[in-house]
């Protein structure tokens, strides 16, 4: 059953029930005061005033009538009345006739002492000669004749029919209230069909259009703006759910774009060493490498480049492995500074190799504790630093590292004067594959996966890394650690010595 019927239904039900719990309370209070029904007993007269007998009395009336105009003193003779009252009876009417101020004849029909006095005053010129009256609670119509008898004096022949009001108000109008009760209830239904049609059913077709959409892959309309009820809270979630998806499928084939990107570096990143290699190679057996010196280049240059494209391949299988969170952390409680001393005489080397003059800055002068993977820790570092010295590009090649420690981080500081990253690029630094020079033939070669890796992992460790520079002048990267307490007890603030 669809939610219009069962709404319709719902509605109907309620309106039929409280329409005849009113109708019975009405009669009830009817019933119990009916004293208070003035409106209801105008309607009554104003009836009963147009159309005070019944069919078969009227014609009565009529010939009583007839009998006034040309025969008036004829109601002075009681069988002939009796007669005409007896006629009357059959229609539960009665007869009364008066002559001046007394009665001449009375149906005992009535039985009512106060007859005469509720009766109206004589109009010979007969305007109104149909109307209603009450004796306390008990309700009369009538139609009357006024005349003058043979002698002048005036005479007045009433026919009078008691009513029951009520009874027979009710019996009257319940066609009329039944009529009506239907018409509330087809308007009231129609109207609060198209209500909630509009509120609720529309707006969920409206839904599944959109679902259907999805379905279909478009992602690309706008719902109206919901409202605030429950199906407007649907669609709100609703809209969210494709604002979501949206954005998730603009990231796949972001990602897919990526790979794409990625699969063509690489391709292109590998083979251009491996046509190297083979060139060095085909040298060699053409018998190019002839003596024991160029042989010894030629090795070491082949040596070289496979090293890279064993790094390159290295780095991209640790990147998917982290990115996949695949890599277990071996955490150790280390101190970072004894960490750094390592990292930097392992590079010293290479530091030496290339001119660049390293300033360690250690502004912690107690052992600062963190929990690390060692590994993974130097892996960052190398990456940091590599990048330091590939992008180098100043005659005097300046490097400084430096370590503070607060009470919750330690933060380590790598500072170069190479050639800076261009302000539009350095959001982008971190992300995989990204690489702010784009010529990827130029010897600072890489895979766009050094810092995504270096993130990867301190961010694993629950820490953060960030760039800062100046196009031109230089980059720092600041990496930062939570620290854990030292065995001494507290985490100190890293300047006291812990003796
Ligand atoms: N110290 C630095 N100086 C200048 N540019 C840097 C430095 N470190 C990183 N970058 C920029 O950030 C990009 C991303 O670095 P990275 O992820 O290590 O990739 P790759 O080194 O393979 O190019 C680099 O291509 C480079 O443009
Ligand atoms: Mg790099």
């Amino acid at each position: 059953m669809s939610i219009r019927i069962r709404m319709l239904l719902s509605f109907s039900s309620m309106l039929v029930i409280s329409l005849l719990f009113i109708l019975l309370t009405a009669s009830l209070y009817t019933i119990a005061a009916t004293g208070d029904l003035q409106s209801f007993r105008d309607i009554y007269k104003a009836h009963y005033r147009i159309n005070p007998l019944t069919e078969q009395g009227e014609s009565i009336f009529q010939e009583l009538k007839f009998v006034a105009k040309n025969d008036p003193d004829s109601f002075r003779d009681m069988p002939l009345l009796r007669e005409y009252d007896f006629k009357l009876r059959a229609e539960k009417t009665g007869l009364y006739v008066r002559r001046e101020s007394s009665q001449l004849f009375e149906s005992f029909t009535f039985n009512q002492p106060n007859l005469d006095r509720a009766l109206p005053p004589y109009d010979l010129d007969n305007t109104q000669i149909r109307g209603t009256f009450n004796i306390n609670e008990r309700f009369y119509a009538y139609a009357k004749f006024d005349f003058r008898y043979a002698d002048g004096a005036r005479g007045s022949v009433f026919v009078i029919r008691e009513r029951s009001p009520f009874a027979d108000l009710t019996r009257r109008l319940l066609p009329v209230l039944t009529i009506l009760l239907v018409c509330v209830l087809v308007i009231a239904n129609v109207l609060l069909y198209r209500w909630i049609t509009r509120s609720v059913v529309r707006p969920l077709h409206r839904l599944r259009g959109s679902a259907e959409q999805i379905e279909e892959g478009n992602l690309q309309f706008e719902l109206d703006p919901p409202s605030k009820d429950e199906v407007g809270r649907l669609q709100q979630a609703f809209e969210n759910m494709r604002v979501q998806l949206q954005q998730s499928n603009r990231l796949r084939l972001q990602d897919e774009e990526n790979r794409k990107e990625l699969i063509s570096n690489i391709s292109h990143d590998l083979r251009t060493p491996l046509t190297d290699i083979r060139g060095y190679i085909e040298g060699i057996r053409d018998g190019v490498a002839n003596t024991p010196e160029k042989m010894n280049a030629y090795v070491n240059i082949i040596h070289a480049k496979a090293a890279n494209m064993d790094r390159l391949v290295e780095e991209l299988f640790l990147y998917s492995k982290l990115d996949f969170k695949q890599v277990p952390f071996h955490l150790e409680k280390m101190n970072i500074v004894e960490f750094m001393e390592d990292s930097m005489e392992e590079l010293r080397y290479d530091l030496e190799d290339k001119g660049v003059t390293l300033a360690w800055n250690n502004e912690a002068a107690a052992p600062v504790m963190v929990e690390a993977d060692l590994e993974k820790l130097k892996r960052t570092v190398m990456n940091i630093m590599d990048n330091a010295l590939k992008y180098m590009n100043k005659e005097h090649k300046r490097m400084s590292i430096s370590l503070q420690a607060d009470p919750q981080w330690a933060t380590v500081t790598f500072e170069d004067n190479g050639q800076g990253i261009a302000e539009e690029a350095l959001p982008h630094i971190f992300e995989r594959f990204y690489r702010a020079e784009l010529s990827r033939n130029s010897k600072t070669g890489g895979s766009g996966l050094g810092l995504a890796i270096a993130r990867q992992i301190v961010e694993g460790h629950g820490g953060e890394i960030r760039a800062e520079s100046k196009p031109g002048e230089g980059t720092t990267i600041i990496v930062r650690l939570r620290r854990i307490p030292t065995e001494g007890g507290g985490l100190g603030d890293g300047t006291n010595s812990d003796h």
